[in-house]
């Protein structure tokens, strides 16, 4: 079938709306219609050259919301007309990781299925095996989650990827405990999610980190207590640990990818007891060097890929909490685009003035 998409031709590059050819679902694998899809920093780290080499060309997107269109061979707990996430984290269910019972992560992320996606006869990438900046988008089951069918697809498509990372980073990943105090350095849609997650697990203290003076409202309206802006005051540790009595806050969260903020969260942490958590991706070639004995007392350092969720168990669960009301995230949409208009969303994201556009299709 044909279908428009948005194509990434190359680094540093506007992306093309191109008509492309889309082959039917193969075994396992699942035709669905987008109905919105959000542009995530994922996507324009890509386009900017910083998440490593890809091979261009390739159809972006991974944060989606659709509906069923077609079953392929061997499908099973799908059928048409059903309302889907899709995930760029895979779950088989049976592979040594996907059994461990301690991650989130699963042997078939680093195995993409062959790409259904071509143009003019050449195949075309598939990003995270997702697609969703296209109409259509064939889809392997494992990385699909069923929804309840009264939720509205352009606002829970932020669950697949923005808003599931950022509340799991606080509540899966770091188990914020009542009464605490919380860091978030950077606050686009992961680092807000962050703020709302520390707030739903009863942090007492949260303090929101970014130099765009706009995200105050937006954090203090999720649960931020604190907002600094680094442009305006000096010394960033020092400003946290005051607030915090000196000792320094017993959760940090680096929701951007930067060496110095990675300093910066851990050694605004308690030394005894910090929990920091990179949730944002460091670019490669970028290394982090800390000195050890900021660890040896106790602090730890880890890693929240998705907020340590499993898709097929957090995303109906997160699009509940949000349907009864108690998660929030109508405001994080600052921006409703036609696919066409992508570019645009991508300049926006750039300058800060949106949390996140959704393409509506
Ligand atoms: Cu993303």
């Amino acid at each position: 079938m044909k279908v428009r998409a948005a194509i990434a031709v190359g680094a540093h590059r506007p992306v093309e709306i191109k008509t492309l050819d889309l082959a039917p679902p193969g075994p396992g694998e699942v035709l669905v219609k987008m109905k919105a899809t959000g542009l995530c920093h994922s996507d324009l780290g890509i386009l900017e050259g910083k998440l490593g080499r890809y091979s261009f060309p390739l159809v972006l997107g991974h944060e989606g919301a659709g509906i069923v269109t077609k079953c392929g061979p061997g499908v099973s707990g799908f059928s048409e007309g059903d309302l889907v996430i899709p995930s760029a984290l895979p779950e088989c269910g049976q592979c040594q990781l996907c059994l461990s019972g301690k991650t989130n992560l699963c042997v078939r992320q680093a195995m993409l299925p062959p790409s259904r996606l071509s143009y003019e006869g050449q195949t075309l990438g598939a990003f995270c095996g997702t697609a969703t900046f296209a109409e259509y988008s064939v889809i392997t089951q494992d990385r699909l989650t069923k929804i309840r069918p009264d939720a509205p697809a352009d606002i829970v498509c932020c669950i697949g990827c923005g808003v599931m990372t950022g509340v799991g980073a606080a509540l899966k990943t770091a188990q914020v405990s009542p009464g605490s105090s919380v860091a978030v350095f950077g606050l686009g849609g992961i680092g807000l999610s962050t703020i709302q997650g520390a707030k739903i697990a009863g942090a007492a203290k949260i303090i929101g980190i970014d130099i765009n003076p706009s995200r105050e409202s937006f954090a203090r309206n999720l649960g931020a207590t604190h907002f600094i802006n680094p442009k305006q005051v000096e010394d960033v540790v020092g400003h946290i640990r005051a607030l915090t009595g000196s000792l320094g806050v017993d959760y940090a969260f680096e929701c951007v990818g930067s060496d110095v903020l990675s300093r910066q969260a851990v050694e605004a942490s308690n030394h005894a007891w910090g929990k920091c958590v990179a949730v944002g991706v460091t670019p490669p070639g970028k290394t982090l060097d800390f000195n050890p004995m900021s660890f040896l007392t106790g602090r730890t350092w880890t890693g929240s890929l998705l907020g340590g969720e499993r898709p097929r168990s957090a995303v109906p669960r997160l699009v509940d909490w949000y349907m009864d009301g108690f998660l929030k995230f109508d405001d994080l949409i600052t921006h409703r685009i036609g696919l066409d208009d992508i570019n645009h969303g991508f300049d926006m994201m750039r300058s800060g003035e949106a949390i996140r556009s959704v393409i509506v299709f």
